[in-house]
């Protein structure tokens, strides 16, 4: 294993700033990611595991041991009737994994088809898109735990999966690398087409008939229509979580604006955060560098050679803009650094 010295991230980061790493490694095995303790433990440098740099915000150059998890392999571990066992290590690529496992006529996954980034970083913010979460077929996790060097298994119970959410963000944040993903996927294709204009799209492409691949197909022309391409304008895709609020601020809300859009989300009421934005005036925004895309104001865009700074100030602008517009806090998505 070659452990690497001020090493540039600018390729690992979809936002493309030009931060560096103290240390730097690519871990190819659970064994690799042992010595990766070792040498941290030796440098004291904590451990930073990185996937495709999707979901992150490296604010400047970083005094850490980077690691790239680059565990490869997929296979099916059993097959019965109803359900398909799929194990995956967490270096694989999250959409080629999808698309593997559509083949395999293991289905759950379509309406997840083309989010960046790796299977193993898939469970820490639970990801989520077009009415599916990983939650919903997820079985357990194989993590390496950094205080013991011992693996361990989270089940889906301890995995505390929410909206955005899960045990690693909270409790056992920074304490574990997942090395493995085991999904329980669906021997028969049940099509969830309720969000947003995707039965639509998908009646387009194929008439009645849906099967996996036409979904997974129609969610990615919808994403590549709205979601800007992270080799072609930075971003982190959405930069802030919906928020979630109460009755009482929602009545209130509706009273000013009759078109604000929100959805019930257990007993309360999750609003469209791009809509806020939108509706405060900035979408298509641009500040120097920075900006909100103009298709979609949620995502915040990289225009070239922008800072980490320069993206941070015009996310607290953003909040502040809805904050005293709506009466609404608007928490940062991605990790910051
Ligand atoms: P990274 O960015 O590399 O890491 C994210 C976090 O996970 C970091 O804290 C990192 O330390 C940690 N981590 C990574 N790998 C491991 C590991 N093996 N063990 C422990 N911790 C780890 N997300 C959605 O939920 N839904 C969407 O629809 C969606 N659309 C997106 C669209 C675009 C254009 C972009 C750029 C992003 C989008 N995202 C979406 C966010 C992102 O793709 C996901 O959060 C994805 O799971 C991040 O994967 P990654 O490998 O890039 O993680
Ligand atoms: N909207 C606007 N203006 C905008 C953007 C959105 O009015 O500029 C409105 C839309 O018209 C729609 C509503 O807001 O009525 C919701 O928009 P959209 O369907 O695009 O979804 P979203 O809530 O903005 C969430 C996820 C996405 C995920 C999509 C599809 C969060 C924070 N974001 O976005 O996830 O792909 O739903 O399920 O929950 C990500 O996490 O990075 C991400 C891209």
């Amino acid at each position: 294993m070659r452990m690497l010295e001020n090493y540039s991230l600018e390729a690992l980061n979809t936002f493309g700033f030009r931060v560096s790493a103290r240390y730097f490694v690519e871990a190819n095995s659970v064994e690799d990611l042992r010595e990766a303790i070792r040498f941290a433990a030796e440098k004291q440098v904590p451990i930073v595991p990185l996937g495709g740099g999707s979901n992150l915000v490296l604010s400047g150059d970083q005094d850490a041991l980077f690691v790239h998890v680059n565990i490869h392999g997929k296979k099916i571990t059993s097959r019965n009737d109803d359900l398909v066992s799929i194990t995956a290590g967490a270096g694989e690529n999250w959409h080629e994994f999808v698309r593997w496992t559509l083949g395999e006529q293991a289905y759950g996954l379509e309406n997840l088809s083309l989010i960046p980034g790796n299977v193993g970083a898939a469970p820490i913010q639970n990801i989520g898109a077009y009415g599916v979460e990983i939650k919903d077929y997820f079985h357990s996790l194989e993590a390496l735990d950094l205080q013991s060097g011992a693996l361990k298994t989270f089940t889906l119970e301890d995995c505390q999966f929410g909206y955005r959410d899960s045990v690693f963000k909270h409790s056992v944040r920074d304490r574990f690398i997942i090395t493995s993903v085991t999904f329980s996927l669906a021997e028969k294709l049940s099509p969830k087409l309720d969000y947003g204009r995707l039965k639509q799209e998908v009646e387009q492409r194929s008439g009645e008939c849906s099967d996996a691949f036409t979904i997974s197909e129609s969610v990615c022309d919808i994403r590549m229509e709205k979601l800007p391409d992270p080799l072609v304008l930075g971003n982190a895709g959405s930069f802030f979580k919906n928020p979630v609020v109460d009755e009482c601020l929602l009545r209130k809300l509706q009273t000013d604006y009759p078109d604000v859009v929100a959805y019930p989300f257990e007993g309360r009421w999750k609003l469209a955060a791009g809509w806020l934005i939108d509706r405060a005036g900035l979408k298509g925004f641009r500040q120097g560098a920075v900006g909100t895309f103009n298709k979609q104001a949620l995502v915040l865009v990289n225009h070239g050679g922008a800072s980490p700074d320069d993206l941070l100030g015009l996310a607290h602008h953003i909040q502040n803009v809805v904050h005293n517009r709506f009466g609404v806090e608007l928490e940062i998505e991605p990790r910051v650094y």
